[in-house]
């Protein structure tokens, strides 16, 4: 759950790899640093912190001469955040400096196996134990490349390396497995990082690495080469957005401006998959007669995707009658899961690298279960693993707390509930078409969601709420399933202790908590249920607590009875009505954050990409 980036050029590489590896503070942000070949050989600046403290250390990388080299920013796994553990680490020779985004498994007995031979480490990281095992091997052969295949082989885990050799001063060897690694052709200068916005400012011109491959460059010419050592061609793939995408544009944060972008996102995502009136899956197969055979589906995911495949087990059990389970990524593995050839294994995640999810796809697998992605990065661990992925379309998401990711995933999950239905003749004409007209209407309601108005209307609840240590978010059905999302919006970015529990459940152990200084968050959109959830309300504001309730326009006035605060969400189809109640929640986390001065974009102790299990 790190960032990497390597450059190699005319240009003086510092300033590239610090501005780089602010592209990929949301992987990891708890030390930074870089190397570059200087005149005088390999050159190496830490700092504990965020990226900043290095950038200011080194003038913004303009007092560290040299056009080759590379930088990590670090979410610390061995070793507390420090200038010790940061990257880059050097070989006990000091002639090898590598940046490591992954985890080595056996770097337990790979540390003994060198403490042995009398190499002594200056830090706890296992990449120090893979610069000084590489800088043995090099001293044996003295041949980098060789020492590094070596190296690699040894290697138990995940790993993305960029590595610098003191006797090789132009060039710079990247090597990967289990952990993403993208190459950046430029003109006169060549690139590497783990993701596309680091070095999109300078090239749209990529290649992904595969597992195992290599790629060995320096500013004019590259080559790559498979896990064998054969020499192999990659194909340069085009990257379609632009910088701005992956920049925060005028919001002051980048949850803030994902949050608005959701209407495009689903736009993007919905848009070319309705066709005349019907869902179309271009080289999705899930036939007819495939669907007929299954016993059920599976949903695997992690955290917001999870909660995502929590309304999927509600829609699709309830409109396509099919048993769906869904099993959090990080227990599927563990659990002996039930699954044979007749289950579909969903995985759901943003990154596509989420190593749990990653893993349960490998084990469903195994068991002979067909596995299809919903996965928002393209070419992607997880994309690449299962085997059909239908991608979301919410472009790149750098704030830690899923926004737009979360919602297209909601998007796709009602396209394939309404093909599979289709598929097995569980819907008719009439609401299958209310479904495609309510989906067309998506992108605008939530751009209603999203007017100035509201806007305002949800930062004075915040303001109010903002004081409040304690929250229970409650609701029934999806939106027992939608509050899951919101709860966990306001506890990753608000830091408040949150808890989620069906409304019907509180009475059986929870409402004891509830007293003067807590907030509870309702909602209450099913009309069906919304008189239950409202007797809810009426219990725990009986007990003290500050009440936000959540409700559709019509039943905003009933619901104003009871609760003290009330936001009304426009209705639609009850299937796609869990897309627009996650609005509101979403601002009301983040606006509670800012209030609470915390920093919303990167909470702490948590990235982005949660590439260890
Ligand atoms: C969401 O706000 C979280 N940051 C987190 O729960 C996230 O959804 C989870 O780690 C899964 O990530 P993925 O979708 O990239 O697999």
């Amino acid at each position: 759950m790190c960032g990497i980036v390597g450059y190699t050029g005319s240009r003086q590489a510092a300033p590239i790899l610090i501005d780089g590896l602010s592209k990929l503070e949301y992987r990891g942000y708890d030390s930074a640093g870089i190397c570059v070949h200087g005149e005088d050989g390999l050159n190496v600046v830490k700092a504990k912190g965020r990226l900043q403290i290095l950038s200011d250390k080194t003038a913004g990388g303009n007092e560290v001469q040299g056009v080759v080299g590379i930088g990590h920013t670090r979410w610390a796994t061995h070793g507390a955040p420090s200038d010790h553990n940061s990257h880059p680490h050097l070989s006990a020779s000091g002639k090898i400096a590598l940046v490591h985004n992954g985890i080595i498994e056996n770097e337990a007995r790979l540390r003994e196996e060198l403490l042995a031979k009398g190499i002594t480490f200056a830090s706890e990281t296992d990449t120090e134990v893979v610069a000084s095992m590489l800088g043995i091997y090099y001293d044996e052969c003295g041949d980098l490349i060789a020492a590094i295949r070596k190296t690699v082989a040894r290697l138990e885990g995940s790993y993305a390396l960029g590595i610098l050799c003191v006797d090789d001063p132009d060039r710079i060897v990247a090597v990967k497995k289990n952990s993403p690694l993208i190459f950046g052709f430029g003109q006169g200068e060549n690139y590497i990082a783990s993701d596309v916005p680091a070095i999109l400012k300078h090239t749209q011109t990529v290649a992904y690495l595969n597992d195992g491959e290599m790629a060995v460059f320096d500013a004019n010419s590259v080559q790559f080469f498979d896990g064998n050592g054969n020499p192999i061609v990659k194909t340069r793939e085009q990257i379609t957005w632009s910088i701005s995408a992956a920049e925060r544009g005028g919001f002051e944060h980048f949850m803030l401006k994902e949050i608005f972008e959701q209407p495009k996102a689903l736009r993007d995502t919905i848009g070319p998959r309705l066709k005349d009136g019907k869902v179309v899956l271009e080289g999705i197969d899930l036939s007819a007669d495939y669907l007929k055979g299954l016993n059920k589906i599976c949903f695997v995911a992690c955290g917001s995707a999870y909660y995502a495949a929590g309304v999927a087990k509600y829609i699709l059990e309830k409109y396509c009658r099919i048993t769906t389970e869904i099993m959090m990524a990080s227990e599927f593995r563990y659990c002996d899961p039930v699954l044979d050839e007749k289950t579909l294994v969903i995985a759901v995640s943003q990154s596509g690298e989420t190593a749990d999810t990653l893993e349960a796809v490998r084990e469903a697998k195994r068991r002979g279960a067909k596995t299809l992605g919903i996965i928002n990065v393209v070419g992607s661990a997880i994309a690449k693993a299962a085997d059909q992925t239908i991608y979301t379309c919410a472009g790149p998401e750098i704030a830690v707390a899923t926004t737009k990711g979360y919602t297209t995933q909601l998007a796709v999950i009602y396209l394939l509930t309404m093909h599979i239905a289709q598929a097995l003749g569980k819907v008719d004409a009439d609401t299958y078409a209310g479904w495609v007209a309510a989906l067309e209407r998506l992108p605008e309601q939530v751009e209603d969601l999203l007017s100035q108005d509201r806007i305002d209307q949800i930062k004075s609840f915040a303001q109010r709420l903002t004081r409040h240590n304690n929250a229970f978010y409650i609701g029934r059905n999806l939106d027992g399933a939608v509050c899951l999302e919101g709860s966990l919006k306001l506890k990753e970015v608000a830091y408040i202790h949150s808890e989620c529990y069906p409304a019907g459940e509180l009475k059986h152990g929870p409402l004891s908590l509830i007293e003067d200084g807590y907030m509870v968050v309702a909602l209450a959109t099913i009309r069906e249920l919304f008189d239950k959830t409202v007797a809810n309300v009426r219990e725990v504001r009986a007990r003290g607590a500050d009440v936000l309730c959540v409700t559709l326009e019509e039943l905003a006035a009933e619901a104003k009875k009871q609760a003290q605060n009330v936001i009304a969400v426009p209705s639609t189809d009850p299937m796609i009505q869990p897309s627009l109640n996650i609005i509101p929640m979403q601002l009301l986390g983040y606006y509670i954050a800012v209030n609470r001065g915390c920093d919303v974009d990167k909470p702490r102790n948590l990235a982005k990409s949660v590439t260890v299990e």
